[in-house]
């Protein structure tokens, strides 16, 4: 989801460029120590220049500069190939009705991966911005931030905000950004207080989820739609474990449609059943294992439990996997039933039988919420906002995450190998960068 710009809608880009050209300068070399004349005391920049690798991190540079850091690639590759941290500086002076943001938490998504690997919708310009020695691109494309330092009379110091569309770039301690580009999130309230988790990984997995259950079904007006989703209807997906899974299970809960979901068996017994306890815990109607659902057994199961659905069945497939699963959802969905596929796990077309479309109607749909999100704004805005307030009521449980502390010390190495396992398979929780003192 990285766009053809480090920051900003294309009308804004040019503009957004030039200005923020002058607030990224004095770039230092990758990893290398910035030389200081001025920091966190007069004693301690009398006392040294250039400060050892193990020294404490002066947070403002020269003249007020920021000293930060950024996760880049410059050509697609493995990210443990082609990712490096760079390290620069940022002016204090900003541009009318922009912000210096500093970084809190930003995820590691699996299209963020994609994307460094070059087989994403969309590719990245490299450019040279942010001062590196080759053009480049900052992956990331989720996160939230806290302001630091605002021109803009819309947000002020201390605000959290999220990126307003795709393609930010958030894998960096700092950013300049035009306060039109940024969506700011209300910390706080009478029902309770977000975290950081909370706020970084709202707008891709659950808004995703959010949209797959409310826009297909009966978006089209063709034979036997039967209109939107309603109350007890029923979707079935695979991938049910992943962040998009987990936030359809507790929208769908809430909004009383039932499901059927499919995991992959753990390496033992007891782990399948904690994991079948925990979405179930979550809301799930049905968990069943890729093994169970493979089966022949699998149909006259499914027909038992969606009896009191009549002939339509099962109205919505979500499809994250791919392959054999995939085939497997659209066998088991009712007449003219949706299924919208979102991801390829398992990296595997998605390939029918034609009597599933012929005799069957069934309508195969694609999500991405790139499309989506930046298309319309407001929207987005809306539907992060919905999904917020359930965060803040505990209405809304948090995706599983493995923390990667990210603070002025954090090695190149560690924060790329947490980008480049973000592919393989069990893992126990959504990578997400966690910013400490940058
Ligand atoms: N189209 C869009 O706009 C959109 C938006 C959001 C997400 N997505 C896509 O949705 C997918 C899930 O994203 P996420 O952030 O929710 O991921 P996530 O939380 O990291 O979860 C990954 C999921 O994929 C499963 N998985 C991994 N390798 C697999 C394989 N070889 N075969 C079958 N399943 C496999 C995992 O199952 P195990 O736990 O068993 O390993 C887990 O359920 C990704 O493909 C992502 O790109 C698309």
């Amino acid at each position: 989801m990285i766009t053809a710009r480090p920051l900003g809608s294309t009308r804004q880009a040019t503009t957004t460029a030039l200005l923020l050209k002058r607030s990224y300068r004095t770039a230092v070399s990758a990893n290398a120590r910035p030389t200081l004349r001025c920091g966190a005391t007069a004693a301690k920049a009398k006392a040294v220049v250039t400060p050892p690798l193990t020294s404490v991190r002066y947070k403002s540079g020269p003249y007020g500069y920021t000293q930060a850091k950024a996760l880049v690639f410059s050509k697609f590759g493995e990210p443990s190939d082609v990712l490096k941290i760079h390290t620069h500086s940022i002016s204090p002076t900003l541009p009318a009705d922009s912000v210096l943001l500093r970084t809190l938490a930003a995820p590691i998504n699996p299209a963020d991966v994609n994307t460094i690997q070059g087989t994403y919708g969309v590719k990245p310009t490299f450019s040279p911005l942010i001062g590196t020695a080759e053009p480049s691109a900052i992956p990331g494309n989720e996160g939230v931030f806290e302001v630091q330092a605002s021109t803009s009379p819309a947000l002020a110091k201390g605000d959290w905000v999220i990126p307003a569309r795709t393609g930010f770039g958030t894998w960096r301690t700092h950013a300049v950004a035009a306060a039109a580009d940024l969506i700011p999130i209300r910390k706080d309230g009478p029902e309770g207080a977000l975290n950081r988790l909370q706020a970084a990984t709202v707008a891709v997995n659950p808004c995703s989820a959010y949209r797959m259950l409310r826009d297909f079904v009966g978006a089209d007006s063709g034979s036997g739609g039967g209109g939107p989703m309603r109350e007890g209807d029923w979707f079935l997906q695979n991938g049910a474990n992943s962040g998009v899974g987990r936030a359809a299970i507790q929208l769908g809960r809430r909004w009383g449609l039932r499901s059927i979901n499919v995991v992959r068996a753990r390496p033992t017994a007891e782990a399948t059943e904690a994991l079948r306890a925990e979405l179930t815990a979550l809301g799930a109607t049905h968990v069943v294992t890729e093994e169970e659902f493979l089966t022949r057994e699998f149909g006259p199961r499914l027909a038992s439990w969606t009896r009191d659905a009549g002939p339509q069945g099962v109205r919505l497939g979500l499809n994250c996997v791919g392959g054999k699963s995939a085939q497997t959802v659209a066998r088991n969905l009712g007449p003219a039933a949706t299924m919208v596929t979102y991801g390829g796990m398992a990296r595997q077309p998605v390939a029918l039988p034609t009597g599933q479309l012929i005799f069957r109607d069934l309508r195969l749909r694609g999500f991405w919420l790139s499309r989506w999100a930046d298309a319309d704004v407001a929207a987005k805005r809306a539907t992060v906002e919905e999904i917020l307030e359930m965060c803040r009521r505990g209405e809304f449980a948090d995706v599983p995450v493995n923390e990667v502390r990210w603070d002025w010390e954090a090695e190149e190495g560690v924060l790329r190998g947490a980008v480049q396992g973000t592919l393989e398979g069990f893992r126990g929780g959504k990578g997400v960068f966690v910013f400490e003192e940058t």
